[in-house]
């Protein structure tokens, strides 16, 4: 791929950066910068409530967002809430479920053990008041989920299956229409895209899980937005946990009425401007070739990147977590130094060469715990990523661990 790093100013106003930490969020390109900072010179005004010219520019854009995202996820527009970020957007869902009371008491909730605490912890809290029982599904040494596990922990009283698509940690690819394949239709079956949908083409229609989420700004947008798919048949049985202007038919002093589609659980003023910084990061990816290219681009950094590490694992350097082929994976590589066990002083030495990564649990303690580990270092790739900047990081790299 040509030098991506010509979009991205911040390589400019830093260009002695290795940006390695794109799992945790992004950079943004001057396309989406521009188009964002246009918008608000232009077009800008709160949506769904104003009949003047600005108001319904401002709406049309926030729709075409919505448009766009539908389409490159190859879902309807109308099956799309944005709210706050994924934690956010898996929280809705989390309490709705209780709140609709499709959850209860000894009901099982199914999440995966590699799963950020996105996932995890809301499920945990829910349970202490509503009295459902959380189990995790466990991975195998090759990262793989755990079938046995699964078949093991999936019974009757399973309602909820919750995973992530790709772990912020290890890296691993999980193939969610697999687990699709074995679960009933009685089972709410929610994707965490947060780590895949940056990095790989999804299409949630041939996942079919009832729910995906994941955020913004790991794919170029800002930050301030998570975007969930939710199931046309969900959409209409469960109940929102906010509720306010914008998400009401009537009310009178003695009651309301909610109102109807996606509407209902999108409360208040929306992050317009995240919104349209959505709609012009797609319109940048459209630009430079759709998601195959981004995903057959790092492809090559990940293999370049795997046989470095592979050969440093060789020589007893350092531990990798993650799968060992490039087929099974995406440019996220979580290592352990043996000689420098602070995982902080690791990403200090880094930060001292203005090389970026990070260090620590991830939000991902389970996993972490699962594999004995109180921590680790992480290097993330992204487009904007070429094997120079891999080159420096394995330089310093190296030095560490002589
Ligand atoms: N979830 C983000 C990460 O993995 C913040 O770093």
């Amino acid at each position: 791929m040509a030098d991506m790093k010509k979009d991205f100013p911040v390589f400019k106003t830093n260009p002695w950066l290795v940006f390695l930490d794109s799992a945790a969020s992004s950079q943004k390109p001057k396309y989406v910068i521009d188009g964002v900072s246009e918008f608000v010179a232009s077009s800008y005004a709160n949506i769904h409530r104003g009949s003047y010219a600005l108001s319904e520019k401002s709406e049309d854009a926030y729709h075409a967002s919505k448009t766009k995202v539908a389409e490159f996820l190859n879902v309807k527009a109308n099956e799309i809430i944005y709210s706050y970020n994924a934690t956010y957007a898996i929280n809705l869902i989390a309490q709705a479920l209780c709140k609709s009371k499709y959850l209860e008491k000894w009901d099982v909730v199914l999440v995966g053990i590699r799963d950020h605490h996105a996932n995890i912890v809301p499920r945990q809290s829910l349970s202490e008041e509503y009295g459902f029982v959380v189990k995790f599904i466990n991975i195998r040494s090759d990262y793989t989920i755990d079938r046995q596990d699964f078949n093991k922990k999936y019974d009757k009283k399973v309602k909820v299956v919750a995973c992530s698509h790709i772990s912020n940690v290890t890296g691993a690819i999980y193939d969610v229409s697999k687990i699709k394949e074995h679960l009933r239709l009685d089972t709410f079956f929610l994707v965490d895209g947060s780590q895949s949908v940056p990095h790989i083409p999804v299409d949630i229609s041939k996942i079919g899980c009832d729910c995906f989420v994941f955020t913004a700004h790991k794919m170029m947008w800002y930050t301030g937005l998570g975007i969930t798919y939710l199931a046309k048949e969900w959409i209409k049985k469960l109940q929102p946990l906010i509720s306010g202007g914008g998400a009401i038919h009537d009310v009178d002093i003695n009651d309301y009425t909610p109102a109807s589609g996606v509407d209902k659980f999108e409360a208040g003023t929306p992050n317009i401007i995240a919104a349209v910084s959505l709609l012009k990061a797609l319109e940048y990816i459209q630009k430079i070739w759709w998601m195959n290219r981004i995903w057959t681009h790092e492809q090559q950094m990940t293999a370049y990147v795997l046989a470095k590490f592979l050969v440093l694992e060789k020589a007893k350097k350092l531990e990798l977590i993650g799968p060992r082929d490039v087929a099974s994976r995406v440019g996220v590589f979580s290592f352990i130094l043996p000689k420098i066990r602070n995982t902080t002083t690791v990403g200090e030495k880094f930060a001292a060469k203005k090389i970026a990564v990070r260090c620590g649990g991830h939000c991902a303690y389970p996993l972490h715990k699962h594999l004995n580990k109180a921590g680790s270092c992480r290097m993330s790739l992204y487009l904007y990523n070429d094997k120079k900047d891999i080159d420096t990081f394995f330089a310093e790299l190296e030095k560490m661990v002589k």
